[in-house]
């Protein structure tokens, strides 16, 4: 089992995580068009604490920073990078959780919406966090008015953990709901 804080990044850049639908792979520079496509849209990104990307290069410039953390993976259906989905570790993560505990974060392109895919590529990220990092408790968050993320983290097993406040990218505050998931003994 690897520490979180000690972590062989080359190993984890080269993992790729399959599921019955979807594959999970580290975002490439050549994503980058691709992404703005499907994040341009102002009904994924800012639900979800982002603002809709404004051009590739604003795309490639994620790619480059935010999507290269270790543990953040582009969901890819047909060779199409279709959303991402991620386990954030401290300093990264929205909130401080306390040790031994990860954050889950996930967005599915609009037009892949309903079939399930944020369940089905968060659940096996889930396995691959508990099985390969001392994670005792994996925490995720979502706007009260986000009834999808709330579906989705309840599909995968979290249980409510606290209400919290959050800044978003304008500066202005709102309330989320925090989750939580226990490893299983
Ligand atoms: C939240 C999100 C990741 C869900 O992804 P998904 O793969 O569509 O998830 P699911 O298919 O499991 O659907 C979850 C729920 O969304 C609702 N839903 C499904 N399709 C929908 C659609 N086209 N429009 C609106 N709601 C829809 C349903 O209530 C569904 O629950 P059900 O499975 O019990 O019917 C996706 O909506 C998204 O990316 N939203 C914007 C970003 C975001 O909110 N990220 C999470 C931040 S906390």
């Amino acid at each position: 089992m690897q520490n979180i804080f000690n972590i062989n990044r080359t190993k984890l850049k080269a993992m790729i995580l399959k599921t019955t639908n979807l594959k999970l792979r580290p975002w490439n520079e050549s994503d980058a068009e691709c992404l703005y496509h499907f994040a341009k849209n102002p009904n994924v990104g800012p639900i979800a604490g982002w603002p809709p990307h404004e051009s590739i290069q604003d795309s490639l410039n994620i790619i480059k920073t935010i999507f290269s953390k270790k543990e953040t993976y582009a969901i890819v259906k047909d060779n199409i990078p279709i959303g991402c989905a991620g386990l954030l570790f401290h300093p990264d993560t929205n909130h401080w959780w306390g040790e031994n505990s990860a954050e889950l974060g996930y967005w599915i392109a609009e037009e892949y919406w309903g079939r399930g895919y944020a369940a089905e590529a968060s659940q096996k990220l889930i396995e691959h966090g508990f099985n390969n990092y001392d994670i005792k408790t994996i925490y995720a968050t979502y706007r009260i008015e986000n009834k999808q993320s709330k579906r989705v983290l309840e599909k995968l097993g979290f249980k409510y953990y606290t209400e919290m406040q959050n800044e978003n990218y304008l500066g202005k505050i709102f309330k989320e709901i925090a989750v939580k998931l226990e490893r299983k003994p």
